[in-house]
């Protein structure tokens, strides 16, 4: 009897506990279940990368798992056969995040309300072509957009500019949607932040999800600095810098640079087509940390606008190292730049005035 009555109160203890769980559950089932779909906008939608993107959405891999979305897709006129045939495989895939899906060749309605825009439309560089060619027909498209987008999108809609010449389409969105907020507007470097991690696991025999920290700087071209002297690898030991581990500054300071800066032609050279795949699953990493935000002690690249950190001109859309909370990015401050690496950040930076200055003498003429 005694004993009954001191395993009582532990009982009806756990028993209530157990109970306000159950009810926390269902609350926030309830909450789940009321999500309002995000609106995502994919340009160049009938092209590779968007084939390869497209499920990655539909899946939930780039919000949450649990987010519904409505697909915006939109290609040029000459597209428009094949950009229906992807919506159909959309369709087909009776994905149950999928609440709508609009294919369309008018810019007004594709960005009507968009919380997010993936733009991946652009004019390719041919064979034989540098990138003054295609620049005039790329920052043209890009003006055009920025209007449709300053006066159609949602007023804080998330911009993730991946074609090319991705920082200075970016920028011109930015100089021509000025009522989004700078910080809305961002380019892809994040293919060359995993190509980076890939190759430290390579070298090291490491699994890549233990390598954190590298670094791309600047202009998503072959100026671009990869660098690792940050970066770590870790263990149940702790973090042990790559520096140290890999103990060979003249690998890392030429073959690991160069082999990030050239993996496309690398890929071209291999599949007769430029990388996809790898370029739309990072499209999906950098939207995913930014709006829900990098793990602890890590941080990412992405082209962002400088505000002059590291001594980078103001207003320049650059790639940095950047941490991302609650839906908004800064970027990591107060690691130490030797001389090396200095030359580095200050000829990629060199390399998007020159662009910057191109670009908007085509605008002119
Ligand atoms: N930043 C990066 O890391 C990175 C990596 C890989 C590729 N890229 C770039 O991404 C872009 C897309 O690559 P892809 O392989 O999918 O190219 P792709 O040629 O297969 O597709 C591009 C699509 O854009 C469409 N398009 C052209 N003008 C348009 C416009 N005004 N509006 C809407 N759509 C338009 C085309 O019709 C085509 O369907 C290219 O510029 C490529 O260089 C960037």
């Amino acid at each position: 009897m005694e004993y009954l009555q001191m395993i009582e109160k532990p009982l009806v203890l756990i028993g209530c506990a157990y109970l306000s769980w159950k009810l926390i559950r269902h609350m926030l089932n309830l909450l789940i279940v009321g999500k309002d779909p995000v609106k995502i906008l994919v340009t160049g939608a009938a092209g590779q990368i968007g084939y390869a993107l497209l499920p990655l959405i539909a899946r939930g891999a780039m919000l949450d798992h649990d987010q519904p979305v409505i697909i915006h897709l939109l290609d040029v006129e000459s597209a428009a056969k094949e950009l229906e045939g992807v919506k159909m495989e959309l369709v087909d895939g009776a994905f149950p995040l999928v609440k709508d899906i609009v294919a369309t060749t008018d810019v007004v309605e594709a960005f009507q309300g968009v919380n997010i825009a993936v733009m991946l439309g652009g004019f390719p560089m041919k064979e034989g072509m540098e990138r003054k060619d295609v620049m005039p027909k790329n920052v043209s498209m890009y003006k055009a957009q920025a209007l449709a987008l300053e006066q159609h999108a949602a007023s804080d809609c998330k911009v993730l500019v991946v074609a090319n010449p991705a920082n200075t389409n970016a920028l011109i969105l930015k100089e021509f949607a000025p009522s989004i907020p700078a910080k809305n507007i961002t380019c892809l470097t994040r293919l060359d932040h995993n190509r980076a991690l890939a190759l430290i696991s390579e070298r090291l025999n490491v699994y890549v999800s233990d390598v954190k920290n590298v670094i791309i700087w600047g202009n998503h071209s072959s100026t671009q600095y990869p660098d690792a002297n940050h970066a770590t690898v870790s263990s149940i030991s702790g973090h042990k810098p790559i520096k140290k581990l890999v103990a060979d500054d003249d690998w890392l300071n030429t073959e690991f640079t160069t082999n990030v800066q050239q993996r496309d032609a690398a890929i071209v050279e291999a599949r007769k087509m430029s990388s996809a795949l790898s370029a739309a699953n990072a499209a999906c990493d950098h939207i995913r940390d930014w709006v829900l935000g990098t793990p602890k002690g890590t941080w990412v690249s992405m082209g962002v606008c400088s505000d002059g950190s590291y001594g980078v001109p103001e207003g320049l859309i650059y790639s940095f190292p950047v941490i991302c909370e609650k839906g908004e990015w800064s970027i990591m401050q107060g690691l130490k730049i030797d001389g090396f690496s200095r030359e580095k950040l200050d000829e990629t930076a060199l390399e998007l005035i020159e662009e910057k200055i191109l670009a908007l003498s085509c605008l002119k003429s």
